[in-house]
């Protein structure tokens, strides 16, 4: 990490003689990435954000948006320098009410030197001030922002805030927030959470969303269109918000049939992983083309394509069984993708038994079946894919495989507790495969190292499926 150019003692000697303030000595700039082995530039060194308070205006018909993202976070490392991942057309940025240089760099950096430097544990407000026309950015070549006919989407995994606000942008850095949108009068902003207020001014409705438990950069959506919006509760009283674009068409009976028993699936849910831990829930369906569905927080995106076909409630099971696995327990890396989308799927398999559509077990053989040892499938291993296969189906299937193993080695009784106990021990925080094992041997008393091994990191197909009563 560091490298102290100047020995410690030569540096205090010269500040004396040069009268260089005593925090100087190790003032630096913060790293342009958190860290993460896929993702180097993602996320940010130096700081950690609190809150995000985002108000904007955005004009649907030229894709102009523009306003202000306040962010409020603290130092630490002694900070000469530090980066925000963003890619909109910036005017001002503000530290701690004054003015800070700034500029661009890499892919998404905006590199921020506030007039002095922070020392370590300093509280900061930074202020940005920007404006830009989301569709024309890209970044690594690509651009998650995606305009409908009626508004946008942003909603995409493992980025989508670089195209609407400024961010540490990786989830080991989570954060509150409060999304504000003006709108033109007759069109809606879907945010997370809970919506607060709406406000009307000249020819526009301002939207005022908040999501007040810790959420993730790419877990924070935003969606301006023309929505149908339904409301409800779940039995356990959390209030449930669904909105649907009013031009799905054909696939909006689908939709709903689909969406609106979000309900009845957070309170399915919470009998196999505990209570749920936000104020909200629910999803939306926009008009767009796009082909997934994104488990953003409390409020799930759906694209209409996954209704196309007819009534999906394995989709609305997976996505909200991420709020779970992956929203409230987020990975520690994006390496460790196989603790999000392994349970999401596995979650599908409960679904599919509970609905007397196959157990379990039986899609388990069924997946084992479907992949000859030759199949590509094998190759891909979940617990580490590589981030150019960390959405391939073996980091959902295979993954879900490697659980139905794991509940055969340990018994029923213990994988049912695992499930529960999870995100209770991990709640609104972050977690690696390796700490899932861990806590699967603690609660089974089980050694798990070859299990894990061959279900989730070994190139080839496994010899045996994973056999009901196996190890019990
Ligand atoms: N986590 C999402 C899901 O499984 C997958 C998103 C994949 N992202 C993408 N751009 N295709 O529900
Ligand atoms: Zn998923």
């Amino acid at each position: 990490m560091h490298r102290r150019l100047i020995a410690p003692g030569a540096l205090a000697a010269a500040s004396l003689l040069l009268a260089i303030p005593a925090s100087a000595a190790d003032d630096r700039p913060g790293a342009p990435g958190i860290g993460d082995s896929y993702y180097p530039y993602y996320g940010n060194g130096g700081y950690d954000v609190s809150h995000y308070d985002i108000r904007l205006t955005y004009r649907p018909q030229t894709d102009e948006l523009e306003g202000t993202t306040t962010l409020l976070a603290t130092t630490t490392q002694n900070l000469s320098r530090f980066d925000l991942d963003f890619l909109l057309d910036v005017s001002e940025v503000r530290v701690n009410g004054a003015k800070a240089a700034f500029t661009t760099s890499g892919q998404h950096e905006l590199e921020i030197t506030p007039a002095r430097a922070l020392p370590k544990g300093t509280a900061i407000t930074v202020v940005v001030r920007y404006s830009g026309v989301p569709s024309t950015k890209s970044a690594y070549g690509f651009s998650t922002w995606h305009r409908t006919p009626d508004g946008a989407v942003a909603a995409d995994e493992p980025e989508s805030a670089w195209w609407w606000f400024p961010s540490n942008d990786h989830p080991l850095d989570k954060a509150t927030y409060d999304v504000s949108v003006a709108v033109p009068q007759g069109t809606q902003a879907i945010s997370n959470g809970t919506l607060q207020s709406t406000v009307s001014g000249p020819g526009t409705t301002r939207y005022n969303w908040r999501s007040d438990k810790p959420q993730a950069t790419y877990l924070t959506t935003l969606a301006i269109g023309r929505f149908d919006i339904t409301t409800g509760r779940t039995s356990s009283g959390v209030p449930v918000v669904n909105a649907y674009s009013k031009d799905l068409g054909a696939d909006d009976g689908a939709a709903r049939a689909s969406v609106e028993r979000t309900g009845e699936i957070v309170d399915w849910l919470t009998g196999r992983f505990g209570p749920y831990p936000f104020n909200s829930v629910g999803g939306y369906v926009p008009d767009t083309t796009t082909g997934y569905a994104l488990e953003t927080q409390t409020r799930v995106y759906y694209s209409p394509r996954q209704f196309a076909g007819g009534s999906n409630t394995s989709v609305v099971v997976h996505e909200l069984a991420h709020q779970w696995f992956g929203d409230d327990v987020s990975l520690k890396g994006w390496k460790d993708i196989w603790i999000n989308e392994g349970f999401a799927r596995y979650a599908q398999w409960l679904w599919s038994e509970h609905e007397g559509e196959g157990t379990a077990q039986e899609l388990a053989d069924y997946v084992y079946a479907s992949h000859p040892a030759e199949d590509a499938f094998w190759t891909v291993a979940p617990g580490d894919p590589g981030p150019d296969n960390q959405f391939d189906i073996a980091v959902y299937d295979r993954g879900a495989l490697a659980v139905q193993a794991l509940r055969n080695e340990i018994g029923d009784e213990a994988f049912s507790a695992v499930l529960k106990g999870w995100p209770k021990k991990h709640a609104y925080g972050n977690a690696s495969v390796a700490d899932f094992r861990a806590y699967a041997e603690k609660v089974s008393g089980k050694p798990l190292a070859e299990l894990f091994d061959t279900w989730l990191f070994r190139p080839t197909k496994p010899a045996a499926p994973a056999a009901q009563g196996a190890a019990v």
